[in-house]
């Protein structure tokens, strides 16, 4: 069993969009609320953001984080956020069964986004809500001022506009579970009213239509063609969620599931570039995929929960360490279309089916997911290479031809870099392999880095908060003017090599 790679600076895919290393912080749970705020927290600062969640996102260098919801957005009044803390009202918030207590609104949102290095990506309420009150967060948000709107801004304390520029159209509007869900030509039409209200008061921002709620949902991809041609030339980008998970203990079908994400993003692509031949248009409708993560483990507790508590733990999945192989191939699978996907979320970024956990009143921890996503989002800027890669394949319950090595390339010429990311999803063997760096010339290997565990179950946890973690150990080596390596079995591994 061997794999090969033949990786070519000429072979090339596309621009890695930083933004697809995005993330989510939707008003659930314990996201906002004990996650990115705790007054009370020793670590706290004085807006209440806890400093130590702050300190790991940074780590990561998250460039986008899309925000207020998620399902939540789809019942919210934005204007229930703003001015006097004192003067909010609570509202009883029925996507997740919770009352919100709107200590958090867009201000503090943006003060949180400037101290996380991090850019908000704002979403509209077009469930209960519509045009008007989509161009009136815009005119708030991004117009400078001598407008009602605008000056209310500056008179709550913020003078600049915060120049957001990034806009979703409201969440998962195909879902029946959505308030205000909607058929395809009820949300095209809306979507497309409300692009051209939001982009009047502000044309430099971009807006991003809801795609399906999941690749199983039964309009799927029907709803996608009627929105695109109802709103085709008002927006830019088309969303995509997917969450994937391991209910049947079937691991090895689990980890080819990246395989049905590549499939769903080709499908979107095609659908896109078959409504811009049908407009006879020049624009082409890039992929915003605002949703992804593996999310299953914490459903049962979920069915739990007392309804209408302040920030009750929900989504609260502890990953383990098959979850960040995944992960992993999903990550590999965004960036093998890096020339369609310019954006990503990782749903979601704190204690909500997230890769930091905290304890409320204590630590902060990172999950396994954590690893891979850093590892991309710090190493995996530049361009994206197509590596001619062969590999011995499985079948598995739902996907047949799985290679067990699932592998990208990103060349970082600014600085002289390559990076392999690869995953063997061999559960019990290492996999050799040879990489081919035909075009590059010399060059030496910086570091292989592995993230490995024994137990594919094995989770970091607040007692145990290592327990899952990288080393620096791969024995990728040069040999012949390529690199040879054996990926060990259930292994993510980050070859990094410096070009002479
Ligand atoms: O991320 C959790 C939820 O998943 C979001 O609120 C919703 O958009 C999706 O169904």
């Amino acid at each position: 069993m061997k794999a090969k790679m033949i990786v070519d600076k000429d072979f090339t895919i596309g621009e890695v969009d930083k933004r697809i290393y995005g993330s989510f912080i939707e008003h659930l749970g314990r996201a906002v609320y004990g996650g990115i705020y705790e007054p009370g927290h020793a670590t706290a600062d004085e807006q209440g953001f806890r400093g130590d969640v702050l300190e790991m996102v940074k780590g990561i260098d998250v460039p986008i984080v899309r925000y207020p919801g998620g399902n939540f957005v789809s019942g919210y009044n934005w204007e229930d956020g703003i001015g006097p803390v004192e003067l909010r009202p609570k509202r009883l918030e029925l996507a997740w069964r919770t009352i919100e207590p709107n200590l958090i609104g867009l201000n503090e949102f943006v003060d949180w986004c400037r101290k996380a290095n991090t850019e908000p990506m704002m979403a509209v309420n077009l469930g209960t809500r519509g045009p008007d009150e989509a161009r009136q967060i815009v005119e708030y948000s991004n117009h400078p001022s001598g407008s009602y709107w605008s000056d209310l801004r500056v008179q709550h304390g913020y003078k600049q506009p915060h120049g957001i520029k990034t806009w979703c159209l409201g969440n998962e509007m195909d879902g029946p579970w959505q308030i205000g869900a909607k058929t395809a030509v009820e949300y095209g039409r809306v979507a497309a009213e409300s692009a051209k209200v939001m982009k009047w008061v502000d044309p430099s921002i971009e807006l991003v239509a809801c795609g399906s709620s999941n690749l199983n949902m039964p309009t799927f991809p029907e709803w996608e063609r009627t929105v695109l041609d109802l709103s085709y030339n008002e927006i830019d980008y088309l969303s995509l969620h997917q969450y994937y998970g391991n209910r049947d203990k079937d691991t090895a079908n689990f980890l080819a599931q990246s395989m049905g994400m590549d499939s769903f993003i080709n499908t979107i692509i095609a659908t896109c570039d078959y409504m811009q031949a049908k407009k006879r248009s020049k624009k082409k409708i890039h992929l915003s995929f605002d949703e992804w993560n593996v999310w299953y483990h914490s459903n049962d507790a979920d069915s739990h929960i007392e309804p209408w508590t302040v920030a009750p733990p929900q989504l609260e999945d502890i990953y383990n360490h098959e979850d960040a192989l995944l992960v992993g191939s999903m990550l590999i699978s965004m960036l093998k279309r890096a020339d369609r996907v310019k954006m990503a979320c990782l749903a979601q970024l704190v204690n909500v089916i997230a890769p930091i956990m905290t304890e409320t009143g204590g630590a902060a921890w990172k999950q396994t997911i954590y690893y891979p996503y850093m590892h991309t989002s710090i190493f995996g800027r530049g361009t994206v290479l197509a590596p001619l890669v062969s590999s011995p394949k499985y079948d598995a319950k739902d996907y047949t031809d799985v290679p067990y090595l699932d592998a990208v390339a990103v060349h970082n010429e600014e600085a002289g870099e390559v990076t392999v990311f690869a995953v063997n999803r061999h559960l019990s063997e290492s996999l050799p392999l040879e990489i081919d760096l035909r075009s590059f010339g010399d060059f030496r290997i910086t570091e292989h880095i592995v993230l490995e565990h024994d137990d594919l179950k094995a989770a970091n946890t607040k007692d145990a908060p290592n327990r899952v973690t990288p080393h620096t150990r791969g024995n990728a080596a040069k040999d012949n003017g390529g690199i040879q390596a054996s990926l060990g079995k259930a292994s993510w591994n980050v070859i990094r090599v410096k070009l002479a």
